[in-house]
């Protein structure tokens, strides 16, 4: 059985348009950066999954016992009808909580919300599955554009995991919070996965693994660029990196030319040249304390009511309305 993907924010046509407007800023000047949703094609979300097992990278596994441990009180703290999971992917972990919920009897609607059509479309198929007596909808959209255009009905739980908050920066994080007060009514809530700040000897294994998987991630931005717009950048002439910063608490994924490259992005006419040794930023993986994304969250209208963790203290999860 297939279900389809809602595509009215976000098409093919439109996507690649988008990607070609953010390569023309993001790789004319100094320094280059792309924004990290780019990884995500359908390779791009399978490769993610393989991340989500490597021994280093704890922030799944950790969110997933949280959330085994806490999912019924989240069910019953916030009685919901409807869930909106942003950045959902294969959805894999919600199904703790969406199970809590069905176990509450409350569940009607599920709403997935992503870039990526091939893990919307995907994870589709199991979640109708397994809830029968909800609506399964898969939306295509982009979270920090399209919040406002998302039609709820009842009680509602938008539901955020992964620490996937942690990739936008300060001012893209309070443009979200912003649209995410304004989208809830009262008795609605935000439930939000956060990774948390720790030494440097855990966080750089979990972003430069053993088995070379999260470069494989990082890398494949690159066969995206080329392939959506006719590129040819050479893939093999660049090198993963993930280095700490520890005055702004992320991580950060760049691409290291390890060459002179002068290549093209031909659908859009644009020269790209790096420097031998210049870095192309990919992603931020900012990581969190307690304080700092209570006042986030409070400097966008959003009262954090709970704070659930693991024993070591690595994730956390929060509820906020
Ligand atoms: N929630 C899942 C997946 C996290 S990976 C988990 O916790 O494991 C991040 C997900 O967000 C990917 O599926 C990616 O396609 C999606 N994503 C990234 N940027 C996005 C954006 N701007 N709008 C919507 N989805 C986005
Ligand atoms: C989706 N996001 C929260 C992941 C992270 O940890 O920042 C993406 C990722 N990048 C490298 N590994 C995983």
């Amino acid at each position: 059985m297939s279900i389809s993907v809602d595509d009215r924010f976000l098409d093919s046509a439109s996507a690649a348009d988008e990607l070609a407007e953010d390569a023309r800023t993001g790789l004319a000047g100094t320094p280059k950066s792309l924004p990290p949703r780019w990884f995500y094609d359908a390779r791009g979300s399978e490769l993610f999954e393989q991340i989500t097992e490597l021994p280093e990278y704890y922030p799944t596994r950790t969110e997933a016992q949280i959330l085994r441990a806490h999912a019924d009180d989240i069910a019953a703290a916030a009685p919901v009808e409807t869930v909106i999971e942003l950045g959902s992917g294969s959805s894999t972990k919600t199904q703790l909580l969406l199970d809590a919920w069905q176990r509450a009897g409350t569940l009607r609607r599920i709403i997935t919300v992503d870039v990526s059509a091939s893990a919307l479309a995907d994870a589709a198929v199991g979640l109708s599955a397994r809830y029968p007596a909800a609506t399964v909808l898969p939306i295509r959209a982009d979270f920090t554009r399209h919040l406002d255009g998302l039609a709820k009905s009842g009680r509602t739980a938008v539901v955020f995991l992964g620490s996937t908050i942690g990739n936008l920066d300060p001012a893209e994080r309070a443009a979200f919070f912003g649209g995410v007060r304004s989208a809830l009514d009262p008795g609605d809530v935000l439930l939000l996965g956060t990774d948390l700040v720790k030494p440097a000897e855990i966080l750089v294994p979990a972003y430069d693994d053993a088995a070379g998987v999260t470069a494989a991630f990082n890398l494949n931005v690159l066969h995206v660029l080329n392939r959506e717009l006719d590129g040819d950048l050479p893939v093999e002439a660049f090198e993963h990196r993930a280095v700490w910063n520890p005055v702004a608490e992320r991580i950060e994924m760049r691409l290291r030319a390890t060459r002179e490259i002068r290549a093209r992005l031909s659908r859009i006419g644009m020269p790209v040249h790096f420097d031998a040794g210049e870095e192309l930023l990919t992603e931020i993986s900012s990581k969190f304390r307690r304080d700092g994304i209570t006042a986030e969250l409070a400097s966008a209208g959003l009262r954090l009511t709970h704070w659930w963790t693991d024993p070591a203290k690595l994730f956390a999860l929060s509820l906020s309305h």
